[in-house]
């Protein structure tokens, strides 16, 4: 037998942690930080808000397994997100629009992704153009798209993606058509005229340091990727209607088909809920699925991402890559979920409050305490590698949130 090859030396524990400490210490900055439109856009959630909280309560109500003189000397996080090495197995999702929260924020992000050694998902509407974020980052980002109405924008977003270096696509399945976001209501987000720019505009004067920052500093304030498919067009508002018009809710298996032969990278297949679909995305091709409710922004009262997992994990994790986001707010959270049959989760909010409150460093000091809280995590529940993280980590009872 071949001797086995040295394992790599073990990362180092990461830097003492220091305030701000927990995501919602990051949320409670970002709160100073935004407009109030902004803010909510991030923070809020379709309809009542009933799946945005369960997110968070699903994780709250699972309890773990306290285990003991285990040897816990030697703890690794490290895994394999889509054949990526990964110092965590955590992603930083797809949000559109990050690069409104600070200055050139998704080229902020993904600096901070790349140090930390996990990937980042540039969204089809993010700010920053993705030769931006690669050439920021010196890595090429994973790419978020949405199905458009447009085929032909479609096929030129993917030939950019991959003349980009992208090679895993996260195709976003679960917005046929926007959800009803009320605060975005409340606050002129969705409607033109006078009085919703007005109340905008007193938002922002109310945070002299953003204008600063993003609206003098941050320019151009465009959909960066989408720049060839809206030509002259100047200002955010003239992408958002091009979006807006774009959306395709005609969009079914089929054109999942059409999609899997176009992208000869990795597809992963994101905002799916139920067992069902989750066999139909493996029957599509797709190499892996997230499983999500878009941070509880699309239907209101469908179930928590993380009640959703199990079930999705038993039926297809044993022929796709399951990732899960919604709701993840630490180290112990990401414990959680691969409890349940996750290989690995994305997170949304709590990466865009860091970045809004403190930028780059404020992303790489949340993942440098996540990881952190992980691997304590795992320490005192006996855990010593990624692999070993199951269900007999959970306390049995409580199994299903
Ligand atoms: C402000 C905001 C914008 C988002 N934009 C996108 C997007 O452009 N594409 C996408 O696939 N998902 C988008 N999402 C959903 C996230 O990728 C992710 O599924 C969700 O945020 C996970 O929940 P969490 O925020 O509780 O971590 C967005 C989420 C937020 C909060």
């Amino acid at each position: 037998m071949p001797p086995m090859p040295p394992m790599p030396p073990m990362p180092p524990m990461p830097p003492a942690p220091h305030y701000p400490a927990t995501a919602a210490d990051w949320r409670a900055l970002a709160w100073r930080r935004l407009p109030r439109f902004l803010f909510d856009y991030v923070d809020g959630g379709a309809g009542d808000e009933r799946t945005l909280a369960a997110n968070e309560a699903g994780f709250a109500a699972l309890q773990l397994r306290q285990r003991v003189l285990v040897d816990v000397s030697q703890v690794d996080t490290r895994s394999q997100l889509a054949g990526q090495d990964c110092a965590l197995p955590l992603a930083l999702a797809p949000v559109g629009l990050a690069g409104m929260m600070a200055r050139r924020g998704e080229a902020q992000a993904a600096r901070a992704a790349q140090a930390a050694g996990v990937p980042f998902t540039l969204s089809t509407v993010g700010i920053c153009p993705l030769a931006e974020v690669a050439a920021a980052s010196g890595a090429a980002p994973w790419f978020q798209l949405y199905m458009l109405r447009d085929r032909g924008a479609v096929r030129a977003l993917l030939d950019a993606a991959w003349a980009g270096g992208c090679r895993t696509l996260v195709f976003t399945v679960d917005l046929p058509a926007t959800g009803l976001r009320w605060r975005d209501v409340r606050n002129g987000m969705t409607a033109g005229g006078a009085g919703a720019a007005l109340l905008r505009a007193r938002q922002v004067l109310a945070r002299p340091g953003w204008v600063r920052d993003v609206a003098l500093r941050g320019k151009p304030l465009t959909f960066g990727s989408l720049s060839a498919q809206v030509p002259g067009g100047r200002d955010l508002n003239a992408f958002k209607a091009w979006v807006d018009a774009q959306f395709d809710p005609g969009v079914t298996w089929k054109d999942i088909d059409w999609l899997r032969g176009q992208w000869q990278g990795r597809l992963l297949l994101k905002g799916i809920l139920d067992v069902d679909d989750a066999r139909a995305a493996v029957a599509s091709g797709a190499e892996g699925i997230v499983v999500s409710n878009h941070g509880g922004r699309q239907l209101d009262s469908a179930p928590a991402s993380i009640a959703a997992l199990p079930a999705i994990a038993r039926a297809v994790g044993h022929q796709t890559e399951v990732l899960m986001d919604g709701g993840v707010r630490s180290g112990t959270d990401v414990f959680k979920a691969l409890a349940l049959g996750a290989r690995g989760v994305l997170i949304g909010r709590p990466w865009v409050w860091a970045l809004a409150a403190q930028g780059q460093a404020g992303v790489a000091q949340l993942l440098a305490h996540w990881q952190r809280e992980l691997l304590l995590t795992m320490t005192l529940a006996g855990a010593t590698s990624i692999a070993d993280i199951d269900s007999t980590h959970l306390n049995a009872l409580q199994e299903h949130p």
